[in-house]
């Protein structure tokens, strides 16, 4: 006995040893992927920017689905159309978890964000709720309210022109205001609309931090105290006042619902859902707060890749406005009802969302909740699964000569972009930029609408050319 206890120290301290000499191995069992170090995995080959680029290098050398080892987790990237659909799609049952993302949900979001939660009862409920949002009658019903502010976006690039960027979120983000809220935002610089879209930069800004990661890989970092890991206190104090401002406007969309003040809007069905669900206001403040979070700068991002596809490619452009000139003419601008006739104007739209997509790499892992087997290779219970957006779009097989910006790519393609994320055959689909399975975004109606209205409607009234200096 007292021979034991002499060596269980070693005993234990060659267990730990070997445990973390393991940890970081890739076993033989899971996709391929670059060689890593003991411990660390590919952490070191993490790239802290353009990930994307380096992401569709390990696909052309490790095909298309291929794993990274993350200190303690695994992240399977699935990088052709044909996986994601196999996998997010046809077993969305399995692949619609969220890694899990202990500063971004737990600390800075309370675990209230829907983006980031988990396949849980939680998710369901707010994803339900969303739905009635932005399902497409619903969408169809808010094309009055694009219309609105799609006009003054026009008025804004004839009188501000330099200020393009800022007209189009402006756009946007005053879209999502009134849809969810019931209020607009009459200018780029509303105080109320400068506070939301700070916080939500301050929000991305700590979340893209490595150490941010570092947690989530190595879990045990999260007992070391606040002077060690700073970005936890910051994460904290992030909730705290984004929770106060998320609540300010909730509540004050809840009481102006009760005294039948406000516009048709998100927060009137949030108010009887929450009387039949009975969650929290919390939870309400975070559906609707970060609704607007995912929908604004999505929408403005690919509005602006559009501008600078036009500066490139004024051949693109001359042909759109031909084709607008013809089928809508000078007297009026292009409304919904023209979409039919506008082919090229929506080919553009599906063009800008693959030349340059906004979720390059698919906003958010998605996560596997068992084991599942794919072309041999074991993906593990809890991976994360990347839908590779910029490899698929940027795959020659599938669209030749990728860079290039050439709507012609979907003349024949008459499906609405809900459509064709749902097509069965992987190849028919126009694009991945709005992700995959039940975790599909659930704006992508109203975006469709927004992009379309946005794009026919400079087109119809503006020629876009590169600003020329004084001399
Ligand atoms: C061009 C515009 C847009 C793009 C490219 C886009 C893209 C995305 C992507 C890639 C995801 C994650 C999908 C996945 O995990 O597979 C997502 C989720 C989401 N989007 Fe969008 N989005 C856009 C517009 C909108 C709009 C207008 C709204 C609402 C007003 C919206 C609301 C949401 C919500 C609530 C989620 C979370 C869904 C969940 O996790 O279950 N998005 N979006």
């Amino acid at each position: 006995m007292a021979v034991l206890l002499t060596y269980l120290p070693v005993v234990v301290a060659v267990a730990v040893i070997i445990r973390l000499l393991m940890t970081g191995r890739r076993p033989k069992s899971f996709p391929p992927g670059p060689p890593t170090l003991p411990i660390i995995g590919n952490l070191h080959q993490m790239p802290t920017r353009d990930a994307h680029l380096q992401f569709e290098k390990w696909a052309r050398e490790y095909g298309p689905v291929y794993s990274l080892i993350l200190g303690t987790k695994t992240l399977v990237v699935l990088s052709s159309d044909q996986a994601v659909k196999d996998l997010l799609d046809k077993k969305s049952n399995m692949y619609s978890h969220r890694p899990e993302m202990y500063v971004g949900q737990s600390l800075c979001s309370g675990d209230l964000r829907i983006l980031m939660m988990g396949y849980t009862p939680r998710w369901r409920t707010s994803r339900k709720l969303v739905h009635t949002l932005l399902n497409i009658s619903a969408a169809k019903s808010y094309v009055p309210y694009q219309i609105l502010e799609n006009k003054q976006m026009l008025y804004e690039m004839l009188t501000k022109p330099d200020e393009f960027l800022h007209n189009i979120r402006r756009y946007s983000n005053a879209l999502t205001t009134t849809m969810v809220f019931g209020w607009r935002t009459p200018t780029y610089e509303d105080e109320k609309m400068k506070q939301l879209f700070d916080g939500f930069s301050e929000f991305a800004d700590l979340n893209q931090t490595g150490i941010a990661g570092l947690v989530d890989f190595f879990p045990w970092m999260r007992n070391l105290p606040d002077w060690m890991m700073p970005v936890q206190k910051k994460a904290r104090q992030m909730h705290k006042k984004e929770k106060a401002l998320y609540l300010s406007h909730w509540l004050k969309a809840k009481a102006d619902t009760a005294a039948g003040t406000v516009t048709r809007c998100f927060s009137e069905e949030l108010v009887e859902a929450q009387k039949s669900e009975g969650f929290s206001d919390d939870q309400a403040a975070y559906i609707s707060g970060t609704l607007l979070e995912a929908g604004s700068d999505t929408t403005s991002s690919t509005l602006y890749a559009f501008v600078q596809a036009m500066l490139l490619y004024p051949e693109v452009q001359r042909k759109a406005q031909e084709e607008v000139d013809r089928a809508v003419g000078k007297d009026r601008l292009p409304t919904m009802e023209d979409e039919p006739n506008l082919q090229y104007v929506r080919s553009i739209v599906k063009e800008s969302l693959r030349w340059m997509p906004t979720t390059i790499m698919g906003a958010v892992p998605h996560a596997v909740t068992q084991d599942d087997y794919y072309n041999g290779y074991l993906i593990p219970k809890g991976a994360g699964v990347v839908n590779n957006v910029w490899s698929i779009h940027m795959d020659p097989k599938r669209r030749p000569d990728p860079r290039r910006f050439e709507p012609d790519r979907y003349k024949d393609d008459f499906q609405s972009l809900g459509d064709a994320a749902a097509n069965p055959d992987a190849s028919k689909r126009d694009q991945f930029t709005f992700g995959a399975g039940r975790r599909i975004c659930p704006g992508i109606h109203v975006a469709e609408r927004s992009l379309f209205l946005g794009v026919s409607r400079m087109i119809w009234g503006f020629d876009v050319k590169p600003a020329k200096d004084a001399n």
